[in-house]
């Protein structure tokens, strides 16, 4: 894995399963919030699964495009793009119609100063876009920052387990849920709430930036001593293939890797590799933000891509030097300010 064409290649290999769950899906895909870390591989994968399969389908992805790369890529990779800014009502309004909506958009950072955005922008745009896409079926992007911080030995909570969103991001992204749950309930519209812990791709996510910190001689904050990650790809399979759990009331599902990850134990992996030493600072605290993804698993089996791959890639990355981005995650953030 060198260079972002193989990368982009990897991200979007579709797989039987996910061809197979497609044909059982009718009508069109569309994605709001396509173009930020995820979307473009999630619209790629979607109109190569339709290829293969000889789906009659159209992808259509939405975004303001603040990178317009995003939006030429997508339209090289066959996926039809419309300019709008979710938040301007008229816009919103001229969007065509879809039987399927992946809900992508959201903020996170720079939360702290700046939350009333935040809410308007987790919260308030789910009404709006829940009423408008009322007769489709929805996947709508969410995060296991909803959950409490749970004991590291516990392996992480489960969907049973109640929401108890710290800070005014995680707070935001329970909102969210709720609003796009309650249109649900009042419309009958199909849903499944998908919620993510940390996905990884070279150019960014926990791995990198434990690489980067051991390839420059930083210290690694053990604080927030383990996390979960998913291979994006993964991810992003699940994503699409999660149309065929939707229901009302909606469907809540964890997604993630299988393995409660340690920081240290993935730093001097990452070290060995970068032949380097790793460097610590603080200690592990005895409960971080983990989640059990374990039904996303029966569901839809183990992820493609295992966690030494992904380290054995991001090694291999930094080493060619493939370009990254600067999309820091703040996984080490244990007060919720973001
Ligand atoms: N990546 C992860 O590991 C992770 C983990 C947990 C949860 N999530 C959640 O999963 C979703 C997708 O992840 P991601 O990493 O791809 O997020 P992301 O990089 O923040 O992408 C979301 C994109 O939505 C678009 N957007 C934001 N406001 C918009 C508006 N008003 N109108 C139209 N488009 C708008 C933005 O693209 P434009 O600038 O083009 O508009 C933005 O880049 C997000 O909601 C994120 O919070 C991600």
């Amino acid at each position: 894995m060198r260079n972002v064409a193989e990368l982009e290649n990897k991200l979007t290999e579709p797989s039987e399963k996910l061809i197979r769950d497609l044909k059982t899906i009718d009508g069109d895909i569309l994605i709001l919030g396509v173009g930020g870390k995820m979307g473009p591989s999630l619209a790629g994968l979607a109109v190569k699964a339709i290829r293969e399969g000889n789906l009659n389908k159209r992808v259509i992805g939405v975004s303001r495009f603040s990178d317009p790369e995003a939006k030429r890529g997508l339209e090289e990779a066959g996926v039809e793009t419309i300019s709008c800014d979710l938040l301007n009502e008229q816009e919103l309004e001229r969007l065509p119609d879809g039987a399927n909506v992946i809900y992508m958009a959201g903020n996170k950072f720079g939360t702290t100063g700046r939350e009333a955005f935040t809410w308007a922008m987790n919260a308030y745009l789910p009404g709006r876009v829940a009423q408008k896409y009322k007769h489709s079926r929805m996947v709508v992007f969410s995060s296991g920052n909803v959950y409490p911080f749970s004991p590291v030995g516990s392996g992480g909570v489960d969907e049973s387990v109640t929401p108890e969103p710290l800070g005014e991001y995680a707070q935001s992204c329970l909102g969210r849920e709720r609003i796009f749950e309650y249109f649900s309930h009042r419309n009958q519209t199909p849903m499944t709430i998908y919620r993510l812990n940390y996905a990884i791709d070279m150019r960014y996510g926990i791995l990198l930036e434990l690489a980067r910190s051991v390839q420059e001689g930083r210290p690694v904050n053990l604080a927030m001593g383990h996390a979960n990650v998913i291979w994006q790809g993964d991810a992003n399979e699940m994503a699409l293939r999660s149309l065929t759990l939707c229901s009302s009331p909606p469907a809540v599902m964890n997604v993630t890797g299988p393995e409660t990850m340690s920081i240290r134990w993935a730093a001097a992996e990452l070290a060995a590799r970068l032949k380097k030493e790793a460097l610590f600072e603080g200690t592990e605290s005895n409960n971080a933000l983990l989640s059990n993804a374990a039904k996303s698993h029966q569901l839809f089996g183990y992820p493609s891509v295992s966690l030494l791959q992904m380290i054995d890639w991001t090694a291999d990355w930094l080493l060619s030097g493939g370009p990254t981005w600067n999309k820091p995650t703040h996984f080490q953030e244990r007060k919720g300010k973001f």
